[in-house]
C-alpha cells in the first residue's frame, strides 16, 4: 500500500481463525500470540471465528457448537481481551456471506484456479470438494474489507489468501472507479510463523492431523506435553551451535523453532544455548518451558469451557460492536454497485 493510500483508512486488525476443533501450539504461536500483541499496537483489532469458513468441509452440528465456543475461549485463554478486541462470531454478522456474493463476482476463475490451499484440502477428490470450499478465499476477502481492514496478522500459509483480497479490493476500486477498499498488508511474524508437526517436520502442524502425538494442543495437560514431546521425532546427531547445522533436518529445526518463539529468542541463540548436546536434555527443558508457557491457557480454557453461556454473551456483544463497523460499509459498498437500499 502506497503511504496516501494507507491514509486515507482507519488503522484496523482483522484476523480469525476456523472452529474446526484442536486448536494447537501452531496456532498460539503463529495467530493467538501476535493478536494479542497487536492490541497494544492498534485502537481498533477485530478477532473472529470463522465457523462459515469450517463448513465448506463437514462438520457435526453439535460439535461445531462446542468448537465455536472452544475457539473463542483459546482467543481469550491466550490474552484477546474481549473488552477491548472486537471477539466474535462470523455467521452472526451477515455483511460477511452479502460481501463474500459481491466478490464471488470480481474474483475470477484463473486467480481461485491458483490456490494452493484449495489443490491441498481438495486432494485428488476435486469432483467432490463443495464449492464453497472453492470460494472459500473470497469469503477470506469480505471478512477482511467488511471492516477496511489494514493489517493481518496470519501464519505463513495465508500469505498466498491475503494477495488475492488485494488483488479484490484493487479490482473492485478500479472497476468502480471509487476508491471503497484499501489495500491490506500481511503481518507474518519471523518466529513461529510456521510450527512443523512433531512427527513430521516437512509437515505443518495442523488441526487435521490424524495423529494427535503430532501436535500439542491448547487442551493438553501436562502430562499429554510431556508424553508428545518425549515422542517427538528427531535425529542421532546433537544439536549444532549454529544455525548452519539444521539445514537438510527439519525436525530437529522445528523443535529448536519452537523453544526460540516459546522463550523470546532467536534461533541463532538457541543453537548457541544448546550447542554440542544431545535431544534427550534438550527436550526436558523443551517441555518444561512449554508447559510452564502453556499451563496457564489450559487452566483458563478449561474454566471458560465450562461456563458456555457466558462465551455466548462474550461473542453476541462483540457480534454487534461488528455489526456497527460493517453496516456503514456495506451500505457504501451497495450504493457504489447500483443496488437500492
Ligand atoms: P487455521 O488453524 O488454519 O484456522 O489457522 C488459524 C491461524 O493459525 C492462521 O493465522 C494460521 O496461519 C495459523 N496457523 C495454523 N497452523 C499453523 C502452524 N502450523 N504454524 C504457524 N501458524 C499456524
Ligand atoms: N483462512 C484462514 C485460516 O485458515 C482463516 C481466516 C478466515 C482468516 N478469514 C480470515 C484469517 C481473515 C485472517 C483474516 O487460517
Amino acid at each position: 500500500m502506497t503511504e496516501s493510500q494507507a491514509s486515507n483508512f482507519t488503522p484496523r486488525v482483522f484476523s480469525g481463525a476456523q472452529p474446526s476443533g484442536n486448536m494447537h501450539l501452531g496456532n498460539y504461536l503463529g495467530a493467538f500470540r501476535n493478536w494479542v500483541k497487536l492490541q497494544d499496537q492498534f485502537d481498533e483489532c477485530l478477532y473472529c471465528v470463522v465457523d462459515m469458513h469450517a463448513i465448506t468441509v463437514w462438520q457435526n452440528p453439535s460439535d461445531l457448537r462446542d468448537q465455536i465456543r472452544e475457539a473463542a475461549a483459546a482467543y481469550i485463554a491466550s490474552g484477546v481481551n474481549p473488552e477491548k478486541s472486537i471477539l466474535f462470531n462470523q455467521s452472526q454478522v451477515s455483511g460477511h456471506a452479502e460481501l463474500a456474493w459481491v466478490f464471488n463476482c470480481v474474483a475470477r476463475l484463473g486467480w481461485l484456479n491458483r490456490m494452493t490451499q484449495f489443490k491441498d484440502k481438495a486432494g485428488k477428490n476435486r469432483e467432490k470438494a463443495t464449492t464453497g470450499l472453492y470460494v472459500y478465499p473470497n469469503l477470506m476477502a469480505a471478512d477482511i474489507l467488511l471492516y477496511k481492514g489494514t493489517h493481518v496478522p496470519v501464519g505463513e500459509d495465508q500469505k498466498q489468501h491475503l494477495e488475492l483480497t488485494r488483488d479484490i479490493a484493487s479490482s473492485f476500486n478500479e472497476n468502480y472507479e471509487a476508491e471503497v477498499f484499501p489495500l491490506t498488508e500481511p503481518l507474518i511474524q519471523a518466529e513461529g510463523a510456521r510450527i512443523m508437526s512433531l512427527r513430521d517436520g516437512t509437515k505443518k502442524m495442523s488441526k487435521s492431523d490424524p495423529s494427535d502425538l503430532s501436535r500439542i494442543n491448547l487442551t493438553d495437560d501436562v502430562d499429554a506435553i510431556s508424553k508428545k514431546v518425549r515422542k517427538a521425532k528427531t535425529d542421532a546427531d546433537a544439536i549444532p551451535s549454529e544455525v548452519d547445522g539444521l539445514e537438510g533436518r527439519p525436525e530437529a529445526k522445528n523443535l529448536l523453532g519452537i523453544y526460540a518463539a516459546l522463550s523470546d529468542k532467536s534461533l541463532a541463540d538457541v543453537c548457541q544455548q544448546f550447542g554440542g548436546q544431545g535431544f534427550g536434555d534438550f527436550k526436558k527443558d523443551f517441555a518444561d518451558l512449554a508447559t510452564s508457557h502453556l499451563a496457564p491457557i489450559t487452566t483458563e480454557m478449561a474454566r471458560l469451557m465450562e461456563n458456555p453461556d457466558h462465551v455466548d454473551d462474550v461473542l453476541r456483544k462483540g457480534a454487534e460492536r461488528a455489526r456497527a463497523i460493517a453496516e456503514p460499509v456495506m451500505n457504501e459498498v451497495k450504493d457504489v454497485i447500483g443496488f437500492l437500499r
